[in-house]
């Protein structure tokens, strides 16, 4: 039974229409959704060469029948809409017929379905068929042997005949990344379908049915269950209803990689909604990290335009600052009710330096490099840097403050050091000297460290590996899901956070060594111990052997000079 249809010239007229395919991940998403279009429990992808060499899906979804399968390759063949008022109550992620056509005419396709057992009629033995097309060219629809209900469909030599498109493509990594970033949303949004995802034999998900969202956010987001909350609201009035799920305090990615916002079970990005639950996040989180959260905002459709953009990737919602705002209202009560928001009391007390800063006209005390960091302006007292140096080689260890300072004194200044940017910029210099040298100094763990790793971090690690093995960070695989940890630096303590640090990072391939060890250094610092005299003393004379002793690797000073005239000025001396 056929019910693909051609779209009418004035339907194609109003469709926001253009390339939809550019890379393997766009591919990888409109096949992803016709297979949940198609109603598929199981969908499985398979990609070699990040999918630059095969994309193959496979769903047990409806099927497609043979009269079906000689339109679908055909521009505007779509059985999702037939006039433009479908749109006002779309309810299925495709809607252009523009998909099949456009990734068929880059590349070889094959396509093998299979549909629902129809009672067999007479002389029809097969109702698996299957369909090759190359650049846009049919090349052959045979009678396939049965198998199971549903289609595969193989997307080889994407690219092929587009020789600058292909070019266009990044290193597997990066578009390793955008496939999960295209297949991750899918998997959380619709917990109860299984999902497969391998590159080149190595399963990157591989996510069983599972009994509630938070089950799947916990599988999808390698996190635990117990770190995330839930919560169903429906607001009458406004016809709006938001499901949530909401990583708790426990959860704090360096990136924003575990928020996902959906728009009737649709992924969307939108800035704005992002940008406000990231602020109510901050009510909880500190500084420079991210919570997760999966927010399903269901609305009337005739509200929702997803018309606006070709890939539907953006969408126009009628009344947004209103949606803003239950949102904001609703996350917030979550977060500070459940969230064990209450556990978290640091307030960072900024009041008093603004004070200082206005009270005293310090324009001759102003810092000699152009900074811009978070200090006041008043403490951040740099000499020129060979007086600073003289100054530091002869200074006298005063005493600690907080385990955090250490205060010397040396003519007529006091000179507070950081004692963790002081021993980042230590560790920094000696572990890129031993990495460029290629000669890390690091010691075997008497039982390797095994790290469960996130799919982002999975690939990360594919590239990172060797870089981390300069590093003198040894690493194996363990089974699909975990590494194995087998060396650590001498320099490095708390080598679990450097090696998730360094697999945050993204920018992998491109990482040089002083990046490389700018993050290791970083991450390896731990809370502080007291120093006493000789260990301050120590640290002062590593120091002064820095070839840039009075900054930390990330541009923050080590080192403050606070003179006796500016501390006059402060007991209003002058
Ligand atoms: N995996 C699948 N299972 C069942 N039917 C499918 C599958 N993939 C495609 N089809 C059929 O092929 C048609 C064309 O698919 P295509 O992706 O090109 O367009 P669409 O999904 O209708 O719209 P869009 O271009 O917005 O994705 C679909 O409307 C659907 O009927
Ligand atoms: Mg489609």
């Amino acid at each position: 039974m056929a019910k693909v249809n051609i779209l009418s010239p004035d339907v194609i007229a109003k469709i926001a229409a253009g390339e939809a395919v550019d890379r393997p991940a766009s591919v990888v998403k409109e096949l992803l959704e016709n297979a949940i279009d198609a109603k598929a429990t199981s969908i499985e992808i398979h990609l070699k060469d990040a999918g630059k060499e095969l994309i193959h899906i496979k769903d047990n979804g409806s099927g497609i029948s043979r009269q079906d399968l000689e339109k679908i390759f055909q521009r505007h063949a779509t059985s999702k809409i037939s006039a433009i008022e479908d749109l006002e109550k779309l309810h299925s992620m495709g809607f252009r017929g523009e998909a099949l056509y456009s990734i068929a005419a880059v590349s070889d396709v094959i396509l093998r379905s299979q549909t629902s057992v129809i009672p067999a009629k007479a002389g029809i033995q097969n109702e698996a068929w299957e369909i090759h097309i190359r650049g846009g060219k049919r090349l052959g629809l045979t009678p396939a042997a049965a198998s199971g209900n549903g289609t595969d469909i193989k997307i080889a030599e994407l690219f092929f005949n587009t020789p600058a498109r292909r070019k266009f493509l990044k290193n597997n990594t990066s578009e390793l990344n955008q496939i999960l970033n295209v297949v991750l949303p899918y998997t959380l949004i619709y917990p109860q379908k299984r999902f497969v995802l391998t590159h080149a034999g190595r399963t990157l998900l591989d996510l069983r049915p599972a009994s509630s969202n938070i089950d799947r956010a916990a599988a999808a987001l390698n996190a635990r269950m117990d770190h995330f909350l839930e919560a169903d609201q429906e607001f009458v009035e406004e016809k709006i209803r938001v499901k949530m799920v909401l990583g708790n305090i426990n959860i704090q990615r360096p990136r924003r990689d575990s928020q996902f916002i959906f728009i009737n079970d649709r992924p969307v990005e939108s800035k704005n909604l992002n940008y406000n639950l990231n602020d109510v996040y901050k009510l909880i989180l500190p500084p420079g990290v991210y919570g997760a959260f999966i927010v399903n905002i269901a609305l009337d459709p005739a509200n929702v335009d997803v018309n606006i953009h070709p890939t539907k990737r953006e969408v126009r919602l009628k009344d947004e600052g209103r949606i803003i705002s239950l949102l904001r209202r609703m996350t917030e009560y979550q977060l500070m009710h459940k969230g064990q928001a209450k556990q978290f009391s640091n307030p960072v007390i900024l009041s008093e330096a603004k004070e200082l800063k206005t009270s005293y006209d310090s324009s001759a005390l102003k810092p000699q490099n152009d900074m811009s960091h978070d200090l006041p302006l008043d403490f951040q007292l740099f000499g020129e840097e060979n007086t600073l140096r003289s100054k530091f080689t002869r200074a006298r260890f005063v005493g600690s403050f907080l385990q955090k300072f250490l205060i010397y004194e040396v003519d007529e200044s006091l000179l507070i050091v950081d004692q963790h940017a002081a021993q980042e910029r230590i560790m920094f210099e000696k572990f890129k000297d031993q990495i460029e040298a290629a000669q890390v100094e690091s010691q075997p763990l008497l039982t390797p460290l095994l790290l469960k790793l996130t799919p982002q971090e999975k690939i990360a690690w594919e590239e990172l590996q060797e870089k981390l093995t300069t590093a003198g960070i040894e690493t194996t695989q363990f089974d699909d899901d975990t590494i194995a940890v087998q060396t650590q630096p001498l320099l490095l303590k708390n080598i679990r956070a450097v090696v998730l640090d360094l697999l945050a990072g993204g920018e992998a391939p491109r990482m040089d060594h002083a990046a490389l060890a700018r993050r290791a250094c970083k991450a390896s610092i731990t809370a502080g111990d007291k120093l006493d005299a000789s260990q301050a003393d120590h640290q002062r004379k590593q120091l002064l052997e820095c070839k840039d002793p009075f900054t930390c690797p990330h541009g923050r000073p080590t080192l403050i000079e606070v003179t006796q005239n500016f501390l006059d000025r402060q007991f209003l001396r002058t």
